[in-house]
C-alpha cells in the first residue's frame, strides 16, 4: 500500500476542470445498455468504479466502444435484451451493484452472480433485494445480507410503493429501473430527497416519470427507452475536495470549471457558506438535463463551527468527511447528526474521519449517527489511513496541504476509484503533485 507524504503549502491558485460525474457516468452507461439505440456518451468518467460499470455492460451483451474519459458508444439492447454472463465483478462500486440488480431482474437470466471487492462485500444489500423481492423478483444475498448477490431475472414484476427508512439514491434508482418492466406504477418515498440523476435521465430517455409530494415513481411497463447522446458534467463530489482546499488556501482564487450544480448534490455549498467560506457559483447552460457551471473559491477569513442537521445529510452525504476537516479549522464545535449511513459507505466513514482527525491532533468524537469536531486555527498534521476509501485518501491530501507539518496518507491510491487525476490536479494548483 503506497504512502504519499503531503507537504503543507502557503497558497493554491489556478483553474481546473474537475473529472466527470461518477453517479451520472454509471447511470449513462447502464441506461444506454437498456436503450433502443446506440448512445454516444461524451466525457464519461475514467476511474476504477466506472470501468467496472463499462465492463459489466460489456459482459451483458451491450457493446461498449471507445475510451472512458473521452467518448464511448454503447449499443443498447432494449429493456429486456441484456444477456449477462454468469459472474459480474462490480469492484468497489455500490452504485453499480445496486442499480444493476434493478436492471437484471427484468432480463431473462438465471443465477447471475454480482460480486465485488472486500469493501463492497461488507455493504448492506437487503435494502435493494427486499423491495425488489416484493415486486416479484428472485434474488439472494450472502447470509449477512451482503454480496455476492445472485439474480434470476425475467420473473413477472408488479409495481409497488416503497417507503425508504433512510434516503438512498441507489435504492431508489434500483426500484425505478425495475419499475420500467413491472406491471403498474412503482413509487418510492424518501424521508429526505436524495440525488435525482436517475429520474432526470429516465425522463430524458422517454420513460414516464411520476412525481407527487416528494415521492417519485415510474409508470410500467414501458415499451422502450431511448437515452439521447449526452455529455457528462463535472463531479461536484470531486470538486468538493478542491472547494475545501480553496477555502483553506486559495489565493487569489481557484476556479473549478464545468461542475454539476444539481441542487440534490450541492448541500456542501450551504454548509460552507454558514461556516464563512468565500465562494461563488456561476451557473451555465444545462448539460444532460443537469444544471452545471463554474465555482470560484477564495481563502476564507476565520471559519465558524456549524451543525449539519439530518434533513441536510442526503444533499452532502459524500462530502461529510470534508465537513469534519473544516470543523477542525473552525472556531467552536461542528456537529453532524443523522448520518449513520456513513458507517456503511466504502468504509465506516464516521470511524475513519474521527480516527484521522485525532491522529492529526484534532479533538474529535464519534457519535452513533455522526461526529463532533472542535476546531482551532492550526491543524498539526500526522498520518491518515485511507482504509481503502477514495474519499478518505483525498481528505488526507487536503488536510496535509493545510496542516502545519504535513500528512502521510496511507493507501493514497484509493483516490483512483473516483478521481485518478487528483494528485496531478493538486500539483497544477500549487499543492502536492
Ligand atoms: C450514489 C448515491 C449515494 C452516494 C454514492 C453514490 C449514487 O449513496 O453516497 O457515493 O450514485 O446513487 P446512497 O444515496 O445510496 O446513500
Amino acid at each position: 500500500m503506497g504512502v504519499v507524504r503531503v507537504q503543507p503549502v502557503s497558497a493554491l491558485a489556478g483553474r481546473v476542470r474537475v473529472p466527470p460525474d461518477k453517479s451520472i457516468t454509471h447511470r449513462a452507461l447502464l441506461l444506454a445498455a437498456i436503450s433502443d439505440r446506440t448512445v454516444r456518451v461524451t466525457r464519461p468518467l475514467d476511474s476504477g468504479d466506472t470501468a467496472a460499470t463499462a465492463n459489466a455492460v460489456a459482459a451483458s451483451r451491450a457493446t461498449v466502444e471507445g475510451a472512458l474519459g473521452e467518448e464511448v458508444r454503447v449499443s443498447g439492447r432494449g429493456l429486456r435484451g441484456l444477456r449477462p454472463r454468469p459472474l459480474i465483478d462490480c469492484g468497489n462500486a455500490g452504485t453499480l451493484m445496486r442499480l444493476l440488480a434493478g436492471i437484471l431482474v427484468g432480463q431473462p437470466c438465471e443465477r447471475v452472480v454480482l460480486d465485488g471487492d472486500e469493501s463492497l462485500r461488507a455493504r448492506p444489500m437487503t435494502r435493494v433485494t427486499r423491495p425488489l423481492g416484493a415486486m416479484g423478483a428472485e434474488l439472494f444475498t450472502a447470509p449477512g445480507g451482503t454480496p455476492p448477490l445472485v439474480v434470476s431475472g425475467g420473473r413477472p414484476l408488479r409495481g409497488i410503493t416503497h417507503e425508504l427508512p433512510v434516503a438512498s439514491a441507489q435504492v431508489k434508482s434500483a426500484l425505478l429501473l425495475a419499475g420500467l418492466v413491472a406491471d403498474g406504477d412503482t413509487w418510492v418515498r424518501e424521508p429526505a430527497r436524495s440525488r435525482d440523476h436517475t429520474e432526470r435521465m429516465l425522463a430524458s430517455a422517454g420513460a414516464e416519470v411520476l412525481r407527487e409530494d416528494g415521492t417519485v415513481g415510474v409508470r410500467g411497463p414501458a415499451e422502450r427507452i431511448a437515452l439521447p447522446d449526452l455529455e457528462v458534467p463535472g463531479d461536484f463530489s470531486s470538486a468538493a475536495f478542491l472547494l475545501v482546499a480553496g477555502t483553506l488556501l486559495a489565493d487569489p482564487e481557484l476556479r473549478l470549471e464545468g461542475v454539476n450544480l444539481n441542487p440534490t448534490r450541492t448541500g456542501l455549498l450551504a454548509v460552507l457558506d454558514r461556516m464563512g467560506a468565500d465562494l461563488r457559483a456561476e451557473p451555465g447552460e444545462e448539460m444532460a438535463g443537469e444544471p452545471f457551471g463554474d465555482i470560484v473559491v477564495r481563502r476564507a477569513g476565520a471559519l465558524h463551527a456549524t451543525e449539519v442537521a439530518p434533513e441536510e445529510v442526503p444533499g452532502l452525504i459524500d462530502e461529510l468527511p470534508l465537513v469534519g476537516l473544516l470543523g477542525a479549522m473552525a472556531a467552536g464545535t461542528t456537529i453532524v447528526r443523522g448520518a449513520a449511513e456513513l458507517r456503511v459507505k466504502e468504509s465506516d466513514r464516521i470511524a475513519g474521519v474521527v480516527a484521522a482527525l485525532r491522529a492529526m491532533g484534532v479533538r474529535a468524537e464519534e457519535r452513533e449517527d455522526g461526529f463532533a469536531v472542535t476546531g482551532s486555527a492550526r491543524l498539526v498534521g500526522g498520518r491518515l489511513d485511507a482504509r481503502g476509501d477514495h474519499r478518505l485518501a483525498m481528505l488526507g491530501a487536503v488536510a496535509g496541504l493545510a496542516s502545519a507539518e504535513g500528512v502521510a496518507v496511507e493507501g493514497f491510491e484509493a483516490a483512483a476509484v473516483s478521481y485518478p487525476a487528483f494528485w496531478r490536479d493538486l500539483g497544477a494548483l500549487g499543492g502536492g503533485g
